[in-house]
């Protein structure tokens, strides 16, 4: 079904259940975009932020429960269940101890205490609705002109802050699955990912030799895996600038937003007609639509 051309084509898919949307971390593209998708077809779309509005969870098993957290995962997750049909969750990683952040615990713990669908709003380490629609984005400028497979390129760049490896672990996991580019990934000496998302995968400390021909430039920051959460290095240089593109083949630029401007990438490519962010944004609806209506399709089999 192309929803793109169609939203309310499938109405009647979703007509009397309830999607809950619930949300540990903020956000606003996948939050509103999810729930645009859902109601599209024809599902009610309820928004809990919980980190604002609801308990503070506790998901440690055995927890002596006499601090902060009021609530334990295996409370409330089963009642969730009950008001919903389609559970979304967005949960970030801490930062502090891999193994917990790359074991999934905290989406782990709702999918076992929930008996039905829990869909990733993005988790502690991959962003798989962000993933699709970025490979949608890249189909949606396609064909590249001579060639059979664009030269896609993920990009490093700056921050203030340490931020997840989700989107970047997520884009190499699906644009090597999807199989249609050639793709590099460049990131400075200490940056390296997590070798599960990148088997196989052309990975340089040199951003110019990287970005030389390339069709599609994807930027964004993320900490280091290694020294798990850290910043080994904030090399400003990397920043995306228009005279770093001159090299490229009139490359689309990509980031799945919020960006820091004039940190990540500079005004002049946002601001440019190469610049792609937006409908990269506004497929995150069609994204979202297809996972929800391949999940209502299976739910009643
Ligand atoms: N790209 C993305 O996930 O945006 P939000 O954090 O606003 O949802």
């Amino acid at each position: 079904m192309d929803f793109r051309a169609n939203p309310f084509a499938e109405q009647t898919l979703g007509k009397g259940k309830r999607m809950g949307l619930l949300f540990l971390n903020p956000s606003m593209r996948t939050r509103l975009s999810t729930q645009i998708a859902a109601q599209n077809l024809g599902m009610e779309a309820i928004v809990f932020n919980v980190s604002q509005d609801g308990w503070s969870l506790e998901f440690e098993d055995g927890a002596i429960m006499n601090g902060i957290t009021v609530e334990h995962v295996k409370d409330a997750a089963p009642v969730l269940a009950r008001y919903f049909d389609i559970i979304g969750i967005r949960t970030f990683p801490f930062l502090k101890n891999r193994e917990e952040d790359y074991n999934e615990h905290v989406i782990n713990q709702f999918i076992k205490y929930c008996d039905v669908p829990v869909v990733s709003l993005e988790s502690a380490t991959v962003h798989p609705l962000q993933s699709l629609a970025d490979i949608i984005t890249i189909t949606d400028y396609l064909p590249v002109k001579d060639k059979p497979k664009p030269k896609v390129v993920l990009t490093w760049a700056p921050h203030v802050k340490p931020l997840p490896q989700c989107v970047a672990n997520s884009f190499c996991e699906w644009i090597i699955a999807w199989g249609g580019s050639d793709f590099t990934i460049a990131h400075p000496a200490g940056y390296g990912l997590d070798g599960r998302f990148i088997s196989g995968t052309n990975v340089t400390n040199d951003q110019a030799q990287a970005l030389k021909d390339a069709d599609f430039v994807y930027v964004k920051n993320w900490s280091s895996y290694d020294d798990y959460g850290k910043m080994p290095e904030n090399e400003s240089n990397w920043m995306l600038t228009r005279a770093k593109l001159a090299s490229t083949n009139d490359a689309k630029i990509m980031h799945c937003l919020p960006v820091r401007r004039n940190v990540e990438l500079s005004d002049e490519v946002l601001d440019s007609s190469s610049s792609i962010v937006t409908q990269q944004a506004a497929n995150r609806v069609w994204a979202a639509q297809a996972v929800l209506a391949q999940i209502l399709n299976n739910k009643d089999d």
